[in-house]
Protein backbone atom coordinates (compact mmCIF):
# COMPACT_ATOMS: atom_id res chain seq x y z
CA UNK A 1 0.00 0.00 0.00
CA UNK A 2 1.25 3.13 -0.85
CA UNK A 3 0.42 6.10 1.95
CA UNK A 4 1.21 9.83 0.30
CA UNK A 5 3.30 12.15 2.50
CA UNK A 6 1.17 15.02 1.12
CA UNK A 7 -1.94 14.04 3.01
CA UNK A 8 -2.63 14.56 6.61
CA UNK A 9 -3.92 11.67 7.58
CA UNK A 10 -1.71 9.38 6.31
CA UNK A 11 1.23 10.75 8.09
CA UNK A 12 -0.12 9.65 11.34
CA UNK A 13 0.98 6.05 10.38
CA UNK A 14 4.44 6.91 9.86
CA UNK A 15 5.33 7.11 13.26
CA UNK A 16 5.91 3.75 15.19
CA UNK A 17 2.96 3.34 17.53
CA UNK A 18 0.31 3.48 14.50
CA UNK A 19 2.06 1.74 11.61
CA UNK A 20 0.45 -1.89 12.68
CA UNK A 21 -2.66 0.00 12.05
CA UNK A 22 -1.92 0.87 8.54
CA UNK A 23 -2.41 -2.39 7.01
CA UNK A 24 -6.14 -0.86 7.43
CA UNK A 25 -6.06 1.50 5.67
CA UNK A 26 -6.96 2.08 2.34
CA UNK A 27 -5.11 5.13 0.41
CA UNK A 28 -7.64 7.25 -1.93
CA UNK A 29 -4.56 9.23 -2.72
CA UNK A 30 -4.76 8.71 -5.93
CA UNK A 31 -8.64 9.33 -6.24
CA UNK A 32 -8.15 12.09 -4.36
CA UNK A 33 -5.41 13.69 -6.59
CA UNK A 34 -7.47 12.82 -9.64
CA UNK A 35 -10.61 14.14 -8.46
CA UNK A 36 -9.00 17.36 -7.35
CA UNK A 37 -7.04 18.19 -10.84
CA UNK A 38 -8.76 21.12 -12.36
CA UNK A 39 -10.73 21.36 -9.61
CA UNK A 40 -13.20 25.08 -9.09
CA UNK A 41 -15.97 26.35 -7.38
CA UNK A 42 -18.02 24.68 -4.57
CA UNK A 43 -17.55 27.54 -2.34
CA UNK A 44 -21.91 27.51 -2.01
CA UNK A 45 -21.26 23.70 -1.22
CA UNK A 46 -18.54 24.15 1.47
CA UNK A 47 -20.15 26.70 3.46
CA UNK A 48 -23.61 24.72 3.91
CA UNK A 49 -21.24 21.86 5.43
CA UNK A 50 -19.80 24.17 7.72
CA UNK A 51 -23.06 25.93 9.10
CA UNK A 52 -24.53 22.47 9.33
CA UNK A 53 -21.33 21.50 11.75
CA UNK A 54 -21.61 24.95 13.35
CA UNK A 55 -25.18 24.88 14.14
CA UNK A 56 -26.38 21.23 15.33
CA UNK A 57 -24.42 19.39 18.05
CA UNK A 58 -23.85 16.22 15.92
CA UNK A 59 -25.37 14.51 12.93
CA UNK A 60 -25.40 13.43 8.68
CA UNK A 61 -24.83 15.50 6.09
CA UNK A 62 -26.07 14.31 3.23
CA UNK A 63 -25.24 15.54 -0.53
CA UNK A 64 -26.95 13.85 -2.94
CA UNK A 65 -26.48 14.40 -6.62
CA UNK A 66 -26.86 12.76 -10.24
CA UNK A 67 -23.91 10.58 -11.64
CA UNK A 68 -21.56 13.64 -12.84
CA UNK A 69 -22.51 16.42 -11.05
CA UNK A 70 -19.47 16.37 -8.98
CA UNK A 71 -20.13 14.82 -5.55
CA UNK A 72 -17.37 13.08 -5.49
CA UNK A 73 -14.61 15.74 -6.62
CA UNK A 74 -16.46 18.21 -4.24
CA UNK A 75 -15.82 15.58 -1.49
CA UNK A 76 -12.25 15.07 -2.71
CA UNK A 77 -11.62 18.35 -2.54
CA UNK A 78 -12.63 18.82 1.22
CA UNK A 79 -10.42 16.22 2.21
CA UNK A 80 -7.46 17.74 0.68
CA UNK A 81 -8.16 20.97 2.15
CA UNK A 82 -9.10 19.88 5.57
CA UNK A 83 -7.94 16.55 6.17
CA UNK A 84 -10.93 15.21 7.58
CA UNK A 85 -10.68 11.10 8.13
CA UNK A 86 -12.29 9.63 5.23
CA UNK A 87 -13.75 6.70 2.96
CA UNK A 88 -15.10 6.79 -0.74
CA UNK A 89 -16.87 3.69 -1.85
CA UNK A 90 -15.89 2.85 -5.70
CA UNK A 91 -17.36 -0.32 -6.30
CA UNK A 92 -15.43 -0.99 -9.54
CA UNK A 93 -12.72 -1.75 -7.39
CA UNK A 94 -14.33 -4.00 -4.55
CA UNK A 95 -14.50 -0.98 -2.42
CA UNK A 96 -17.92 -1.17 -0.99
CA UNK A 97 -18.28 -3.72 1.81
CA UNK A 98 -18.90 -2.23 5.32
CA UNK A 99 -15.64 -3.98 6.84
CA UNK A 100 -13.57 -1.55 4.74
CA UNK A 101 -15.11 1.16 5.75
CA UNK A 102 -15.12 0.38 9.31
CA UNK A 103 -11.30 -0.45 9.82
CA UNK A 104 -10.09 2.02 7.21
CA UNK A 105 -12.67 5.00 9.12
CA UNK A 106 -11.48 3.00 12.81
CA UNK A 107 -7.63 3.37 11.73
CA UNK A 108 -7.73 6.62 10.55
CA UNK A 109 -9.70 7.85 13.73
CA UNK A 110 -7.09 6.25 16.14
CA UNK A 111 -3.92 7.39 14.54
CA UNK A 112 -5.26 11.12 13.70
CA UNK A 113 -6.99 11.73 17.61
CA UNK A 114 -3.84 9.70 19.01
CA UNK A 115 -6.18 7.66 20.98
CA UNK A 116 -5.16 5.16 23.43
CA UNK A 117 -5.79 1.85 22.11
CA UNK A 118 -3.54 -1.03 20.89
CA UNK A 119 -2.13 -0.61 17.37
CA UNK A 120 -4.01 -3.49 15.82
CA UNK A 121 -7.63 -3.70 15.71
CA UNK A 122 -10.50 -5.81 17.46
CA UNK A 123 -12.31 -8.35 15.62
CA UNK A 124 -15.20 -6.36 16.85
CA UNK A 125 -14.22 -3.25 14.45
CA UNK A 126 -15.53 -4.69 11.70
CA UNK A 127 -18.39 -6.21 13.11
CA UNK A 128 -21.29 -3.75 13.28
CA UNK A 129 -20.79 0.13 14.49
CA UNK A 130 -20.28 -0.12 18.00
CA UNK A 131 -16.99 -0.35 17.90
CA UNK A 132 -16.47 2.70 15.71
CA UNK A 133 -19.05 4.61 17.28
CA UNK A 134 -17.08 4.50 20.49
CA UNK A 135 -14.03 5.79 18.87
CA UNK A 136 -15.99 8.52 17.80
CA UNK A 137 -16.97 9.58 20.94
CA UNK A 138 -13.72 9.31 22.12
CA UNK A 139 -12.23 11.84 19.78
CA UNK A 140 -14.98 14.48 20.25
CA UNK A 141 -13.87 14.16 23.57
CA UNK A 142 -10.22 14.57 23.44
CA UNK A 143 -10.46 17.93 21.67
CA UNK A 144 -12.33 20.95 21.17
CA UNK A 145 -13.49 21.03 17.81
CA UNK A 146 -15.68 18.78 15.97
CA UNK A 147 -15.23 15.38 14.44
CA UNK A 148 -15.96 15.39 10.92
CA UNK A 149 -15.87 12.17 8.44
CA UNK A 150 -16.21 12.31 4.99
CA UNK A 151 -17.97 9.34 3.35
CA UNK A 152 -18.41 8.99 -0.43
CA UNK A 153 -20.92 7.41 -2.33
CA UNK A 154 -23.22 5.68 -0.60
CA UNK A 155 -25.50 4.25 -3.58
CA UNK A 156 -22.25 2.45 -4.13
CA UNK A 157 -22.45 0.42 -1.12
CA UNK A 158 -23.12 -3.03 -1.13
CA UNK A 159 -24.95 -4.24 2.29
CA UNK A 160 -26.82 -6.91 2.20
CA UNK A 161 -28.15 -8.51 5.87
CA UNK A 162 -31.21 -7.09 7.50
CA UNK A 163 -32.56 -4.20 5.87
CA UNK A 164 -33.40 -2.78 9.27
CA UNK A 165 -29.44 -1.99 9.25
CA UNK A 166 -28.30 1.25 8.21
CA UNK A 167 -25.86 1.39 5.32
CA UNK A 168 -22.37 0.31 6.18
CA UNK A 169 -23.56 0.09 9.94
CA UNK A 170 -23.60 3.63 10.28
CA UNK A 171 -24.70 4.71 13.81
CA UNK A 172 -27.94 6.09 14.28
CA UNK A 173 -26.95 8.39 16.57
CA UNK A 174 -23.89 10.54 16.78
CA UNK A 175 -21.80 11.03 19.56
CA UNK A 176 -21.75 14.97 20.41
CA UNK A 177 -19.48 16.91 18.35
CA UNK A 178 -19.44 14.32 15.51
CA UNK A 179 -20.53 14.81 11.52
CA UNK A 180 -20.44 12.64 8.83
CA UNK A 181 -21.11 14.26 5.48
CA UNK A 182 -21.78 11.98 3.05
CA UNK A 183 -22.80 11.61 -0.47
CA UNK A 184 -25.47 9.51 -2.95
CA UNK A 185 -26.65 9.61 -6.08
CA UNK A 186 -30.69 10.66 -5.60
CA UNK A 187 -33.02 7.97 -3.66
CA UNK A 188 -35.72 7.38 -2.20
CA UNK A 189 -35.23 8.89 1.59
CA UNK A 190 -37.18 6.22 2.88
CA UNK A 191 -35.58 3.48 0.87
CA UNK A 192 -31.57 4.45 1.61
CA UNK A 193 -31.00 2.38 4.55
CA UNK A 194 -29.94 5.29 6.72
CA UNK A 195 -32.05 5.96 9.41
CA UNK A 196 -30.52 8.07 12.03
CA UNK A 197 -31.55 10.67 14.50
CA UNK A 198 -30.16 13.94 12.58
CA UNK A 199 -29.92 14.66 9.04
CA UNK A 200 -30.50 17.39 6.65
CA UNK A 201 -30.31 16.35 2.89
CA UNK A 202 -28.02 18.82 0.53
CA UNK A 203 -29.28 18.93 -3.43
CA UNK A 204 -26.34 19.35 -5.64
CA UNK A 205 -27.98 20.38 -8.41
CA UNK A 206 -27.33 20.43 -11.60
CA UNK A 207 -29.34 23.10 -12.38
CA UNK A 208 -28.73 25.70 -10.23
CA UNK A 209 -27.07 28.50 -10.32
CA UNK A 210 -24.68 28.12 -8.38
CA UNK A 211 -23.67 25.18 -9.93
CA UNK A 212 -23.52 26.98 -13.33
CA UNK A 213 -21.62 29.72 -11.95
CA UNK A 214 -18.83 26.91 -10.85
CA UNK A 215 -19.33 24.88 -14.65
CA UNK A 216 -19.03 28.69 -16.39
CA UNK A 217 -15.38 29.24 -14.29
CA UNK A 218 -14.49 25.75 -15.47
CA UNK A 219 -15.34 26.84 -19.33
CA UNK A 220 -14.01 30.25 -18.75
CA UNK A 221 -10.70 28.58 -17.67
CA UNK A 222 -10.19 26.22 -20.14
CA UNK A 223 -11.42 28.27 -22.96
CA UNK A 224 -8.23 30.37 -22.12
CA UNK A 225 -5.47 27.80 -22.50
CA UNK A 226 -3.05 28.90 -25.32
CA UNK A 227 -3.94 25.58 -27.34
CA UNK A 228 -7.82 26.25 -27.26
CA UNK A 229 -7.53 29.98 -27.76
CA UNK A 230 -5.71 29.34 -31.36
CA UNK A 231 -7.66 26.57 -31.66
CA UNK A 232 -11.07 28.94 -31.22
CA UNK A 233 -9.34 31.88 -32.69
CA UNK A 234 -8.56 29.91 -36.08
CA UNK A 235 -12.26 28.82 -36.48
CA UNK A 236 -13.93 32.02 -35.59
CA UNK A 237 -15.33 30.84 -32.77
CA UNK A 238 -15.32 33.79 -30.06
CA UNK A 239 -14.51 32.63 -26.27
CA UNK A 240 -17.93 33.76 -24.77
CA UNK A 241 -20.08 31.89 -27.39
CA UNK A 242 -17.63 28.87 -26.79
CA UNK A 243 -18.49 28.98 -23.39
CA UNK A 244 -22.05 29.72 -23.47
CA UNK A 245 -22.54 26.66 -26.06
CA UNK A 246 -20.77 24.39 -23.65
CA UNK A 247 -22.71 25.27 -20.55
CA UNK A 248 -25.82 24.58 -22.56
CA UNK A 249 -24.80 21.18 -23.88
CA UNK A 250 -23.27 20.17 -20.69
CA UNK A 251 -26.79 20.57 -18.56
CA UNK A 252 -24.79 21.15 -15.66
CA UNK A 253 -22.33 18.31 -15.38
CA UNK A 254 -19.26 18.38 -15.00
CA UNK A 255 -18.70 14.57 -16.70
CA UNK A 256 -19.75 15.74 -19.76
CA UNK A 257 -17.03 18.13 -20.20
CA UNK A 258 -14.66 15.97 -18.55
CA UNK A 259 -15.01 14.04 -21.52
CA UNK A 260 -15.90 16.66 -24.14
CA UNK A 261 -13.17 19.28 -23.59
CA UNK A 262 -10.55 17.14 -23.97
CA UNK A 263 -11.70 15.67 -27.21
CA UNK A 264 -12.48 19.72 -28.60
CA UNK A 265 -8.51 20.62 -27.75
CA UNK A 266 -7.15 17.50 -29.76
CA UNK A 267 -9.24 18.80 -32.91
CA UNK A 268 -12.13 15.87 -32.61
CA UNK A 269 -15.01 17.81 -32.94
CA UNK A 270 -17.03 17.10 -36.02
CA UNK A 271 -17.58 19.31 -39.03
CA UNK A 272 -20.99 20.71 -37.46
CA UNK A 273 -18.61 22.14 -35.02
CA UNK A 274 -20.02 23.24 -31.36
CA UNK A 275 -23.81 23.20 -32.79
CA UNK A 276 -23.47 19.50 -33.68
CA UNK A 277 -21.96 18.24 -29.84
CA UNK A 278 -24.81 15.41 -28.09
CA UNK A 279 -27.00 17.00 -25.57
CA UNK A 280 -25.54 16.09 -22.06
CA UNK A 281 -24.07 13.37 -20.46
CA UNK A 282 -25.89 10.33 -21.77
CA UNK A 283 -26.34 11.22 -24.90
CA UNK A 284 -22.72 11.70 -25.63
CA UNK A 285 -22.10 8.07 -24.91
CA UNK A 286 -24.36 7.42 -27.22
CA UNK A 287 -22.78 9.30 -29.86
CA UNK A 288 -19.51 7.75 -28.93
CA UNK A 289 -21.10 4.45 -29.34
CA UNK A 290 -22.13 5.32 -32.45
CA UNK A 291 -18.85 6.60 -33.61
CA UNK A 292 -17.13 3.10 -32.54
CA UNK A 293 -19.82 0.97 -34.05
CA UNK A 294 -20.32 3.25 -37.44
CA UNK A 295 -16.53 3.03 -38.34
CA UNK A 296 -16.02 -0.49 -39.31
CA UNK A 297 -18.98 -2.58 -37.82
CA UNK A 298 -16.39 -6.08 -38.66
CA UNK A 299 -13.90 -4.17 -36.08
CA UNK A 300 -16.93 -3.82 -33.78
CA UNK A 301 -18.05 -6.77 -33.32
CA UNK A 302 -14.75 -8.69 -33.05
CA UNK A 303 -12.91 -6.03 -31.05
CA UNK A 304 -14.22 -3.19 -29.77
CA UNK A 305 -17.70 -4.36 -28.69
CA UNK A 306 -16.30 -7.28 -26.70
CA UNK A 307 -13.31 -5.45 -25.13
CA UNK A 308 -15.80 -2.91 -23.57
CA UNK A 309 -18.30 -5.60 -22.33
CA UNK A 310 -15.46 -7.85 -20.58
CA UNK A 311 -14.62 -4.72 -18.62
CA UNK A 312 -17.97 -3.37 -17.68
CA UNK A 313 -18.81 -7.37 -16.56
CA UNK A 314 -15.35 -7.95 -14.76
CA UNK A 315 -15.81 -7.27 -11.36
CA UNK A 316 -12.81 -5.28 -10.61
CA UNK A 317 -9.71 -3.97 -12.29
CA UNK A 318 -7.87 -6.41 -15.41
CA UNK A 319 -5.17 -6.89 -17.44
CA UNK A 320 -5.38 -6.36 -20.94
CA UNK A 321 -4.07 -10.15 -20.55
CA UNK A 322 -6.93 -11.21 -18.78
CA UNK A 323 -8.89 -9.71 -21.30
CA UNK A 324 -7.07 -11.28 -24.03
CA UNK A 325 -7.58 -14.56 -22.33
CA UNK A 326 -11.70 -14.15 -22.13
CA UNK A 327 -12.14 -12.70 -25.53
CA UNK A 328 -10.04 -15.05 -27.30
CA UNK A 329 -8.47 -12.09 -29.15
CA UNK A 330 -4.76 -11.48 -29.75
CA UNK A 331 -3.40 -9.05 -26.80
CA UNK A 332 -2.67 -6.59 -29.35
CA UNK A 333 -5.83 -6.08 -30.74
CA UNK A 334 -7.19 -6.16 -27.03
CA UNK A 335 -5.14 -3.24 -26.57
CA UNK A 336 -5.94 -1.44 -29.47
CA UNK A 337 -9.30 -1.79 -28.40
CA UNK A 338 -8.80 0.04 -24.95
CA UNK A 339 -6.78 2.40 -26.84
CA UNK A 340 -10.04 3.63 -28.44
CA UNK A 341 -12.39 3.31 -25.75
CA UNK A 342 -9.23 4.91 -23.30
CA UNK A 343 -11.66 8.20 -22.38
CA UNK A 344 -13.96 5.84 -20.56
CA UNK A 345 -11.46 3.41 -18.78
CA UNK A 346 -8.93 4.04 -15.61
CA UNK A 347 -5.60 2.59 -15.55
CA UNK A 348 -3.62 1.79 -12.56
CA UNK A 349 -0.79 -0.16 -12.09
CA UNK A 350 -1.57 -1.69 -15.70
CA UNK A 351 -4.78 -2.90 -14.96
CA UNK A 352 -8.22 -1.59 -16.35
CA UNK A 353 -11.44 -0.31 -15.12
CA UNK A 354 -14.50 1.60 -16.28
CA UNK A 355 -14.05 4.80 -15.47
CA UNK A 356 -17.25 6.30 -14.30
CA UNK A 357 -20.15 4.93 -12.89
CA UNK A 358 -22.33 6.81 -15.28
CA UNK A 359 -20.98 5.07 -18.28
CA UNK A 360 -21.67 1.40 -17.15
CA UNK A 361 -25.11 2.41 -16.41
CA UNK A 362 -24.97 3.75 -19.92
CA UNK A 363 -23.37 0.05 -20.57
CA UNK A 364 -26.58 -1.70 -18.29
CA UNK A 365 -28.97 0.44 -20.64
CA UNK A 366 -27.86 -0.87 -23.77
CA UNK A 367 -28.08 -4.51 -21.83
CA UNK A 368 -31.41 -3.81 -21.07
CA UNK A 369 -32.51 -3.38 -24.56
CA UNK A 370 -30.23 -6.15 -25.96
CA UNK A 371 -27.22 -4.54 -27.68
CA UNK A 372 -25.27 -6.11 -25.79
CA UNK A 373 -25.30 -9.13 -22.99
CA UNK A 374 -23.91 -8.60 -19.47
CA UNK A 375 -25.41 -11.53 -18.18
CA UNK A 376 -23.75 -14.06 -21.08
CA UNK A 377 -20.41 -12.28 -20.41
CA UNK A 378 -20.22 -12.90 -17.06
CA UNK A 379 -21.35 -16.29 -16.86
CA UNK A 380 -18.17 -16.48 -20.07
CA UNK A 381 -16.28 -14.95 -17.30
CA UNK A 382 -17.16 -17.28 -14.58
CA UNK A 383 -16.87 -20.45 -17.38
CA UNK A 384 -13.10 -19.36 -17.82
CA UNK A 385 -12.44 -19.18 -14.17
CA UNK A 386 -14.03 -23.07 -13.31
CA UNK A 387 -11.83 -24.08 -16.51
CA UNK A 388 -8.82 -22.59 -14.74
CA UNK A 389 -9.43 -24.13 -11.62
CA UNK A 390 -10.92 -27.57 -12.57
CA UNK A 391 -9.35 -27.67 -15.85
CA UNK A 392 -12.59 -28.65 -17.87
CA UNK A 393 -15.77 -26.82 -19.35
CA UNK A 394 -18.13 -26.93 -17.03
CA UNK A 395 -21.85 -28.94 -18.20
N1 LIG B 1 -15.75 21.24 -9.07
C1 LIG B 1 -15.15 20.62 -10.10
N2 LIG B 1 -14.13 21.23 -10.75
C2 LIG B 1 -13.53 20.63 -11.80
N3 LIG B 1 -13.87 19.41 -12.27
C3 LIG B 1 -14.86 18.75 -11.67
C4 LIG B 1 -15.56 19.32 -10.55
N4 LIG B 1 -16.51 18.44 -10.17
C5 LIG B 1 -16.40 17.38 -11.00
N5 LIG B 1 -15.41 17.55 -11.90
C6 LIG B 1 -15.03 16.62 -12.99
O1 LIG B 1 -16.17 15.85 -13.35
C7 LIG B 1 -15.94 14.45 -13.21
C8 LIG B 1 -17.18 13.80 -12.62
O2 LIG B 1 -17.37 14.24 -11.28
P1 LIG B 1 -17.60 13.23 -10.06
O3 LIG B 1 -16.96 11.92 -10.31
O4 LIG B 1 -17.22 13.97 -8.83
O5 LIG B 1 -19.18 13.05 -10.14
P2 LIG B 1 -20.15 12.29 -9.13
O6 LIG B 1 -21.24 13.23 -8.79
O7 LIG B 1 -19.38 11.73 -8.00
O8 LIG B 1 -20.74 11.12 -10.04
P3 LIG B 1 -21.26 9.64 -9.61
O9 LIG B 1 -22.61 9.78 -8.98
O10 LIG B 1 -21.37 8.89 -10.89
O11 LIG B 1 -20.25 9.07 -8.68
C9 LIG B 1 -14.71 14.32 -12.33
O12 LIG B 1 -13.96 13.19 -12.71
C10 LIG B 1 -13.96 15.62 -12.60
O13 LIG B 1 -13.14 15.43 -13.74
MG1 LIG C 1 -18.99 9.84 -7.38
Amino acid sequence: MVIGDDNTIYQHFHGEAYAPLARKLISFTDLIADKTTGFVGRRFAVDAIDRFVAARSSGYFIIEGVPGVGKTSLLAHVVAERGYPHHFVVAALGVNRPEQFLENVSAQIIAAYQLDRPPLLPVEASRDGVFLSGLLAEAARSRPEPVVVVLDALDEVSHAGDPRENLLYLPPRLPDGVFLVVSTRPRDHADLRLQVESREFFLLDAGAAANLADVTEYLEIFAARPRMRDLLAAQGIAPALFVTTLLGKAEGNFMYLHHVLPAIEEGRLGAGGLGDLPQGLQAYYESHWRLMRGADFETWLTYRQPVIVYLAAAREPVSPAQLAAWTRLPLSRVVEALRVWREFVHVEGGRHRIYHASFRDFLQAKDEIGDIDLAGTNRKIANHLEQLLFGESPP
